[in-house]
């Protein structure tokens, strides 16, 4: 008996010592943090490639134990890809995308991507802070669009994993320098992707900058719950009572309109061919999203598509939320398994500050000052019905 006890404590000292070398030896320490099986969450990283002058970049796959899968590169912070379950539990891509990093080097409509220092259209690419006027780079016509020609989805992120409990995640961070782009101040950015046991993809925004600067950061992923073909049959319903009428620039005239009575009235669940049916080309509008009270986490909209049963709900703290019809998609961008995404092939709802509006005064200000911290969260939430 008394042999027994004593060969079991050797035994537990030898154990605990092995572990303590192993978790103070740098290689495994590695290992933990870029393979991880955190309960039944699911974490690894691998390389990706190189951009075009040499930098590394890496692609994270987040995954949970009922089937969803992010994958998301340091390149852009650009969700490459998003798997999810339909009603029978088989899970399918359900964003537009590329098979590997040299479709996103060759130009593409900002699939999957981060985009700032600001998402959507500044008019002119100018604007004024305390009188002194900036002009930003413009490459969408005379304006300003999704943060002008290397906007932050074209920069390579610095990255680090994340572990809790119940969620499995990446936190990128970038520095934006004063000048970039002609924006003002250094900008610290930060973006974390988190993929929750609940279906949940959730993405926290963060930033401090060092001069008063316009901030509006999002993520512009292209989505479409059947894999492949039009989103036409897809239901949507917007939390919106109103929304910000555009000029032929895109830009907002800077009425705030009711949506009742119009095509915009999305506040039913509405399949988005009806609704495109009565506007002509589609969407490419800003929603005012309904809110109690200001930065509230709330429903903005929910998608449903009948044949596979996926749905989404989208909750956030921003004001606006850009619904986008893949209006410009013309065949012409050959994406995963060669497929050419056409018109309507994917619908974007891209959370966000009103587009311009460091130039409307009366829309929630988007500019940010020194020792003030931008904050804003998103969370897309899947299941079946
Ligand atoms: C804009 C569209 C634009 C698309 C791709 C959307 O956010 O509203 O007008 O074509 O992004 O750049």
């Amino acid at each position: 008996m008394k042999t027994n006890r004593i060969c079991k404590l050797l035994i537990c000292g030898v154990l605990s010592l092995m572990v303590g070398l192993l978790s103070s030896c740098d290689t495994y320490r590695r290992m933990v943090k870029e393979r991880s099986v955190i309960m039944d969450m699911d974490m690894k990283k691998e390389p990706f490639g190189k951009t075009k002058d040499g930098q590394r970049v890496d692609i994270y796959t987040l995954a949970n134990s009922n089937g969803m899968q992010a994958r998301i590169m340091t390149y852009g912070a650009i969700l490459v890809s998003l798997e999810v379950p339909d009603r029978e539990g088989k899970p399918g891509e359900v964003t537009l995308g590329f098979d590997s990093l040299d479709g996103y080097l060759k130009g593409h409509p900002y699939f999957g991507s981060i985009v700032g220092r600001y998402a959507n259209r500044i008019g002119k690419g100018k604007f004024t802070i305390d009188g002194k006027e900036y002009t930003l780079a413009t490459n969408n016509g005379p304006n300003h669009l999704h943060g002008g020609l290397v906007g932050f989805d074209k920069v390579v992120w610095n990255s680090d994993p994340i572990e809790s409990a119940d969620a499995v995640g990446v936190k990128f961070t970038y520095l934006s320098k004063d000048g970039e782009e002609g924006y003002p101040g250094n900008l610290n950015c930060t973006v974390v992707y988190t993929l929750t046991a609940n279906n949940e993809l959730r993405i926290d925004y963060e930033a401090k900058t060092d001069k008063t600067t316009p901030v509006n950061i999002t993520n512009h992923a292209y989505f479409n719950f059947v894999g492949k073909g039009d989103i036409l049959r897809h239901v949507i319903t917007l939390n919106a009572n109103g929304y910000t009428p555009v000029d032929e620039g895109l830009i907002p005239t800077g009425e705030i309109r009711a949506v009742k009575g119009t095509a915009f009235d999305l506040t039913k669940p509405t399949a988005i061919g009806d609704g495109i049916k009565k506007l002509g080309q589609g969407y490419d509008h800003n929603f005012v999203l309904n809110k109690k009270k200001e930065n509230e986490l709330s429903l903005a909209a929910t998608v449903y598509e009948p044949t596979t049963g996926r749905m989404m709900e989208i909750f956030t703290t921003q004001p606006g939320i850009q619904f986008y019809t893949g209006n410009f998609l013309d065949g012409s961008v050959i994406g995963r398994s060669g497929q050419a995404y056409q018109k309507h092939n994917g619908f974007c709802l891209e959370t966000q500050h009103f587009p311009d509006s460091p130039n409307k005064p009366h829309f929630p200000t988007a500019f940010l000052k020194p020792g003030e911290k931008y904050q804003s969260t998103t969370i897309y939430k899947f299941s079946t019905k």
